[in-house]
């Protein structure tokens, strides 16, 4: 039976997961696993559509609980149409954010009830959790301005904009996340440069997979 592996990418803005994440489904398809990539907000036609109205800011003055049903009606979308169907083909799955994000952003840094978060978190992604998440860690003033760089002219997004206080409570909060769940969860150095970066990501990914390969084969033999 086929069984794919669901890696998701979170941190700051300016971290670098783009990049990272392109090149690092470059070095898996030249090892010739089937790898599919995707992001969030975002990700499936109704996701797409959800996507712009999130980040225009449109949503924004109904409140963070009117946003935070809306990633998860796009995560729910998202799910069902493109992760676990591709999860079920045997998919090696990348996903720029997930539901750290919605935690972080929505929750631990804007202000959103913790318990109604954790319950539309289980009705969104309905059962597809990642098997690894790749936390990328910069100093906020950094990783902002690496995005306004990247930007050039054009105006920061809905979350973006906010204080560079915010910003800081964000990175403390996806370190606590990786600190409560450290078997799913990495914590890559975002600051270092572009190729020790991707080393570290390699590195990461390939013993996971090789773990997973090795359980595989540990379950077939002992069956
Ligand atoms: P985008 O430009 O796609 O991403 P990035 O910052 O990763 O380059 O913007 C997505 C924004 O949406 C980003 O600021 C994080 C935010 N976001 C949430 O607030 N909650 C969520 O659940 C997700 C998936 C994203």
């Amino acid at each position: 039976m086929a069984r794919g592996f669901f890696i998701t990418f979170e941190g700051g803005e300016g971290a670098g997961k783009s990049t990272q994440i392109g090149q690092l489904a470059h070095k898996l398809r030249d090892k010739r696993y089937p790898v599919v990539v995707t992001r969030e907000p975002g990700g499936s036609p109704g996701a797409e559509a959800i996507r712009h109205v999130i980040l225009s800011g449109a949503a924004e003055p109904f409140g963070p609980q009117m946003e935070a049903l809306l990633f998860a009606a796009a995560r729910c979308d998202h799910v069902e149409q493109l992760i676990r169907p591709a999860l079920r083909r045997g998919k090696i799955v990348l996903c720029d954010r997930f539901v750290d994000s919605s935690r972080v952003y929505q929750g631990m840094a804007g202000n959103v009830d913790a318990a109604m978060l954790a319950e539309i978190e289980r009705i969104s992604v309905n059962g597809v959790m990642p098997d690894m998440t790749l936390i990328f860690d910069i100093d906020p003033e950094e990783g902002l301005r690496r995005a306004a760089a990247r930007r050039g002219d054009d105006q920061p997004d809905r979350f973006e904009k906010e204080t560079l206080a915010v910003h800081k409570r964000r990175r403390q909060a996806f370190l606590d996340i990786a600190r409560k769940e450290p078997k799913r969860c990495t914590v890559i150095d975002a600051s270092a440069d572009a190729e020790t970066v991707e080393n570290a990501v390699t590195a990461a990914v390939f013993a996971a997979l090789e773990a997973r390969s090795h359980a595989d084969h540990e379950a077939v033999q002992g069956a």
